[in-house]
């Protein structure tokens, strides 16, 4: 059970008790017999003894708490949801409305997107592509894009994504994330990829929620942590993000072939696990419909255990989301923009006027992958 509030006896101040006018009692006998202290004396050892029992509590608490470890033995998992095939797109809702994210950047419907003057989502018996508009000079408004939102909705599960191509360049904002937008953040946010610009330090992954649910425990994961508070009121809402290794995302990711980013979701924790194109577990080889195994695949990428965040009421009614964002709260910040990806210029006329920019900014799935645990 995580312990969310620190034990009360940790209110009794520190420092010299109260200055009663304290009243000298007993004058003889021994001065280790409390019943011979003054008052004063007596209520100061009273708070020292209450503040040294605090302490000890506090830290016994924080102990336990630091070797804690949720429970993650196996679990068997069944297949739900195959996405994948020529109609890969049936499966989703094309969002339209204006970007939540500030992005510059209209989100068009199935209709433009399917379009061939445009072909911003199309998918084959082998991949299914999403891209921004490459063919626009003059963007003046924003560049089309897309943001598709799977119908169905989750409460657990292993979801697994087949990568062959991660988009990036200058001004792009790209994610592959699970949440519920019409309940956010109170049924949580889960990025599973995700990036901005060149795309070229690594995917992040990281958990967006209400108050109380931090990660600053007991980690079994082989990225580097960037903040362990994932309430969306810390910092602005960065999240509680865990940063992969430059070739988990973007060019070199792409130019191996991508590789398959596996996310287990229960409530002992989540985790997300990435295998680059040559060490993809056989049980998630593609065509294998057996039940994998992520109990079987070593250390997880990332890992947010429920040591100190109850995963099962923070995430809730999940949709599957991919999109490509452009500029906006991330991508578009001038610290980030210009100062950390040196990108030309300003973020928006990057995007109006440089539509060749663009090539680069597609993702290209092979297949998606839902399962869940059998119960
Ligand atoms: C877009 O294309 C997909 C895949 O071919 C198809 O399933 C969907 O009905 C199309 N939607 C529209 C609005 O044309
Ligand atoms: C879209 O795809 C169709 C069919 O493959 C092709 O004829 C057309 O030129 C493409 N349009 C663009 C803008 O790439
Ligand atoms: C689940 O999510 C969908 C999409 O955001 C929303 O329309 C629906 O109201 C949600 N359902 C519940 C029970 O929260
Ligand atoms: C965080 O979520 C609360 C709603 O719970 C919302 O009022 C607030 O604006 C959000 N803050 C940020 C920075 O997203
Ligand atoms: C499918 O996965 C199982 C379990 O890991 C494994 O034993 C089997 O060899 C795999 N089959 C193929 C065709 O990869
Ligand atoms: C357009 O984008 C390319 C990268 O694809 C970049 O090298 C070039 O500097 C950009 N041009 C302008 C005017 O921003």
């Amino acid at each position: 059970m995580p312990i969310h509030k620190i034990p009360a006896a940790q209110a009794v101040p520190f420092g010299p008790p109260p200055a009663y006018s304290a009243t000298p009692t007993a004058t003889t006998g021994s001065k280790w017999n409390p019943m011979n202290w003054s008052k004063k004396v007596l209520i100061g050892a009273i708070a020292a003894a209450v503040v040294i029992i605090a302490a000890i509590i506090i830290g016994a608490v924080l102990g336990t708490r630091k070797s804690a470890y949720p429970d993650y033995s196996k679990l068997t998992y069944t297949l739900v949801d195959e996405y994948s095939g020529t109609d890969f797109f049936d499966n989703f809702d094309y969002f339209t409305g204006y970007d939540p994210s500030s992005g510059f950047v209209h989100y068009v419907p199935a209709a433009t997107a399917n379009s061939t003057q445009y072909n911003l989502t199309y998918a084959s018996s082998t991949s299914a592509v999403l891209k921004v508009d490459t063919t626009e000079t003059d963007a003046s408004t924003g560049r089309y894009s897309v943001r598709i939102t799977s119908k169905k909705q989750y409460d657990s599960g292993l979801f697994v994504f087949d990568v062959l191509h991660s988009p990036y360049g200058c001004s792009t904002w790209p994610a592959l994330w699970l949440s519920d937008p019409n309940n956010w953040p109170e049924n949580g946010e889960i990025d599973v990829l995700e990036a901005v610009n060149q795309g070229n330090v690594g995917n992040q992954m990281t958990l967006h929620t209400t108050d109380d649910c931090k990660m600053d425990v007991k980690r079994k994961e082989t990225g580097d942590v960037l903040e362990t508070n994932c309430w969306n009121g810390t910092d602005d809402n960065a999240g509680c993000g865990v940063q992969g290794d430059v070739d988990t995302y973007g060019k070199s990711f792409n130019e191996n072939g991508g590789g398959v980013y596996a996310m287990e979701w229960r409530d002992a924790g989540i985790r997300v696990w990435f295998f680059d194109r040559d060490s993809i577990p056989d049980d998630l080889s593609s065509g294998n419909d057996s039940s994998p195994d992520p109990s079987s695949w070593g250390t997880a990428l990332a890992d947010f255990p429920g040591t100190d965040c109850d995963i099962s009421s923070h995430f809730k009614n999940q949709s599957i989301i991919a999109n490509i964002d452009l500029c906006g709260d991330w991508a578009g910040a001038d610290g980030v923009y210009t100062t950390e990806y040196g990108c030309p210029g300003t973020c928006e006329d990057f995007v109006a006027t440089n539509n060749t920019a663009y090539e680069t900014a597609y993702w290209e799935w092979s297949y998606w992958k839902v399962y869940t645990a059998d119960s």
